[in-house]
């Protein structure tokens, strides 16, 4: 129960309260910014996000980082975090094609996936990404196949689960025996992987990755997948070591996340007393972007039933933002126009969609005057909003602007309706 204002840590480094109670983001006015490209409107503040990539890179390394392009990608975002030395983590053929068509080179890549077709390989392969983290028997016989016929020799790692537990929401966390991503440690799988691919010459293998989950706040989990990981690979003396992604970020009032900064200590720390002679690298999303950015919305209904709720119903929803559905994640929002408002209003934040679930807030509380028309915005929004957007009951995906140095710039179009359109033959 709040009434307090938005806590203004949940907002991107840039954000700027006028004297009218008014927000902006790098130096554009939040309200403009609606006006001119329309709602629900991600907004992405470009220095936040330079920002998370320095101190990833100053903790890790150059070509240490490696942003998981899942938790948001588009060629504006693959570009600029290349520009800031990190690699990118692509774990589909979509995702390769957009970074590749962004300009970046497939030197900065790395193929992931649990069920990677033979088309995705070969096409990884054939543009010639840094490496393919490996993930199941099947796909070894499918690198086989392809060594057979002729393509080159990959760099190749593969993935271990490590059997530890990553204390998050169930369908995030990776890292345990019950889990259909990488090599089981425990039961021999793992060692058996690394034979079967030094046997059979079908990648040079390089080194030994493990991902324990998403949301993940207590960094001594990722110490505990350290010390497996490094006891693990040390009689095969290979380069590298990647220890995934996985560090949260708070979403919501009192919530409290480790920096990227202490993450890298207490990684780095855990790797040293292990003597780790590898080189170890770490594969963020989340933290790079999620508190980059805000989304949006315009409020279109305030549906007060006595005894019961208020809903507040915007022009989005679970289409741009399926966590709260999925996770049960939680979110703030708040005025854009008043953005240190009291809140005291208890109330649903729902969107435009045809079902009951379509929720953004379940227990949101709102300024008192709040009112159809008013502009809303949820931070904390930049990852895994708009990469899991979908165009349920044919919504058109939002537009997604960067924001730096008082000018924005379109980096997605909004889609339109001729879009939804755009793949129907019959
Ligand atoms: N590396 C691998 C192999 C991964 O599978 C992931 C995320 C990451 C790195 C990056 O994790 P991050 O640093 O972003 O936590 N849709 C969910 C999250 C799914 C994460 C999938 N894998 C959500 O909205 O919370």
């Amino acid at each position: 129960m709040t009434s307090q204002p938005i806590p203004l840590d949940l907002l991107p480094d840039s954000a700027t309260i006028a004297i009218d109670g008014s927000l902006s983001l790098g130096g554009c006015s939040v309200s403009e910014l609606a006006e001119q490209y329309g709602t629900p409107l991600f907004i992405y503040d470009e220095d936040h996000i330079r920002e998370r990539c320095r101190q990833a890179v100053a903790a890790f390394g150059v070509d240490r980082v490696i942003y998981a392009s899942k938790a948001f990608l588009c060629s504006a975002l693959a570009r600029l975090v290349s520009e800031e030395g990190l690699l990118l983590d692509v774990a589909s053929g979509g995702e390769l094609f957009v970074v590749l068509n962004s300009g970046v080179s497939a030197s900065r890549c790395v193929l992931h996936g649990n069920n990677k077709s033979v088309d995705e390989l070969e096409m990884a392969i054939t543009a010639g990404v840094r490496h393919i983290v490996v993930d199941s028997f099947d796909e070894i016989g499918r690198l086989e196949v392809l060594r057979e016929r002729g393509l080159p020799i990959p760099q190749l790692m593969i993935r271990v689960t490590p059997g530890v537990e990553a204390h998050t929401h169930e369908f995030i966390a990776t890292g345990q025996d019950d889990s259909k991503f990488g090599f089981n440690l425990a039961n021999g799988d793992a060692a058996k992987a690394i034979a079967r691919i030094q046997k059979n010459g079908c990648g040079k293998l390089i080194g030994v990755h493990c991902h324990i989950g998403s949301s993940v706040f207590a960094v001594d989990s990722f110490a505990k997948a350290a010390a497996v990981m490094a006891t693990f690979a040390e009689p095969y003396g290979l380069e590298e070591l990647t220890l995934g992604g996985g560090l949260g970020v708070a979403y919501t009032e009192g919530e409290v996340a480790p920096t990227i900064t202490e993450w890298g200590s207490v990684l780095l720390d855990a790797c040293q007393a292990l003597r780790v002679q590898a080189k170890v690298s770490v594969e963020p999303g989340r933290a790079i972007v999620a508190s980059s950015a805000i989304t949006v919305y315009r409020v279109g209904t305030v549906k007060e039933i006595p005894g019961v709720r208020t809903f507040v119903s915007v022009d989005g929803g679970m289409s741009d933002n399926p966590r709260p559905v999925l996770y049960g994640s939680g979110y703030e929002a708040f005025k854009v126009s008043d953005v240190v408002a009291a809140r005291p209003m208890n109330a649903r934040l729902v969107g435009k969609h045809c079902e009951s679930g379509d929720i953004l807030i379940f227990d949101g509380y709102f300024p008192a005057d709040l009112e159809v028309g008013d502009l809303i915005a949820t931070p904390v929004t930049g990852a895994y909003g708009h990469s899991m957007a979908s165009n349920y009951n044919k919504v058109p995906r939002p537009a997604v602007v960067f924001v730096s140095g008082g000018t924005s710039r379109l980096v997605v179009r909004r889609e339109t309706y001729e879009d939804l359109v755009r793949f129907d033959v019959g």
